[in-house]
């Protein structure tokens, strides 16, 4: 069968996943102070759907999954949904963006369910500074959290750092020094602006040239370095001799979309072909035809845009920029 390609002929084989739009916490850049009104249950697709989804792509070259939220790991027995997918042929790798927090209670049963390796969020390692971004963690969970998903061999683990002017900066070389001696993979990733380019997303976003300048001034060399699994978007990079590695995540300052493979699917079942475009289609009332659910998914790349627009944001003419309706922890990044 024809793979899944758009009309500038990118092939599309990575399915992001969102199971909840729920989270144990409020990161400043992703919710509100407030918090959120979540959608409502009986409009969250049921393990099945999402498993009837996968199914229906697999053989039009589906290959990778990732489960993302909110924090998927609220959603109760996220491991079924890992089962249900691993058996499905053709899909090599399952793969989790969580925040860590449930990852003690929770890494054995993923990596016994088929599970292939986790990505953790986690913006500071100093503990104030962590419940600040959080509105509330701990940081000792996530690290506990870490260790757990080392134990369970979810492997190769990822932090993901979101670099922040005036918040986190000044911990770069504090990451990167994580990745010395164990082999982990760091990756910094610009402050995308998601809802709105506001003034606080103005004050706070750094590109990440500021990564590269921490490491010269250290005085590390750095030298390219290969990820053995990876789907998404991240340049990655070694200090010479180090176990680990970190990436580069830059969606602003150089965006990557030449190369996306990416389709996403919202836990309210809408398929995304851009994390920047507001074109959605329902794909639940067809989940009964893996014809009808192919079919949506060639409409939805069919409209996919070659690029976003961010950089418009960048520039201040952000007054007349609509990136998207929904929030990031409604999208799952
Ligand atoms: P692997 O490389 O397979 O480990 O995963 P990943 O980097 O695709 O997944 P993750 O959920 O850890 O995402 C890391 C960051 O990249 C998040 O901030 C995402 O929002 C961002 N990202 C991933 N895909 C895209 C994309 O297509 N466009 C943009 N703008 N950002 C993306
Ligand atoms: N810009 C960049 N990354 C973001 N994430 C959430 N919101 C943003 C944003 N506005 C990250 C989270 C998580 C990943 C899925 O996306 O930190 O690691
Ligand atoms: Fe939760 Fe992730 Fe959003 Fe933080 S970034 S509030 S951990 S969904």
């Amino acid at each position: 069968m024809e793979p899944l390609t758009d009309p500038f002929g990118r092939i599309h084989d990575y399915l992001r996943i969102s199971v909840t739009d729920r989270c144990n916490l409020r990161c400043i850049y992703c919710m509100p102070a407030e918090g959120m009104q979540f959608q409502p249950q009986d409009e969250i697709m049921s393990y099945e759907e999402i498993a009837a989804v996968v199914e229906a792509l697999a053989p039009l070259g589906l290959r990778k999954v990732r489960l993302t939220g909110g924090e998927p790991l609220v959603r109760k027995d996220l491991e079924k949904l890992v089962s249900m997918i691993a058996v499905i042929p053709g899909i090599d790798d399952i793969s989790l963006t969580t925040n860590g927090l449930m990852l003690p209670a929770k890494a054995a049963i993923l990596k016994q369910a088929g599970l292939s390796r986790v990505n953790i969020s986690l913006d500071s390692l100093r503990p104030d500074r962590f419940s600040m971004i959080t509105r509330g963690g701990d940081v000792a969970k996530v690290l506990k959290g870490i260790e757990a998903a080392e134990a369970a061999g979810l492997s190769p683990i990822k932090l993901n750092v979101v670099l922040m002017k005036g918040i986190n900066d000044d911990e770069i070389k504090d990451f990167i020094a994580l990745t010395l001696n164990s082999p982990l993979n760091v990756r910094f990733i610009e402050y995308m602006p998601i809802g709105s380019a506001s003034d606080a997303w103005r004050q706070t976003y750094l590109p990440l040239e500021t990564v590269v300048a921490a490491c010269k001034e250290t005085g590390w060399t750095t030298e390219e370095a290969d990820m053995p699994s990876g789907n998404g978007p991240s340049q990655n990079r070694r200090v010479t001799g180090a176990k680990g590695t970190f990436g580069l995540i830059h969606p602003v300052s150089e965006h990557f979309c030449d190369n996306c493979n990416r389709l996403r699917l919202t836990a309210d079942g809408n398929i995304k072909a851009c994390l920047y475009w507001q074109d959605e289609y329902n794909v639940r009332p067809l989940i009964s035809s893996p014809a009808a659910v192919q079919a949506l998914f060639r409409e939805a790349l069919g409209n996919k845009p070659h690029n976003h627009e961010m950089a418009l944001a960048l520039e201040h003419k952000a007054q007349s920029h609509t990136p998207t309706a929904r929030r990031m922890s409604q999208i799952g990044g």
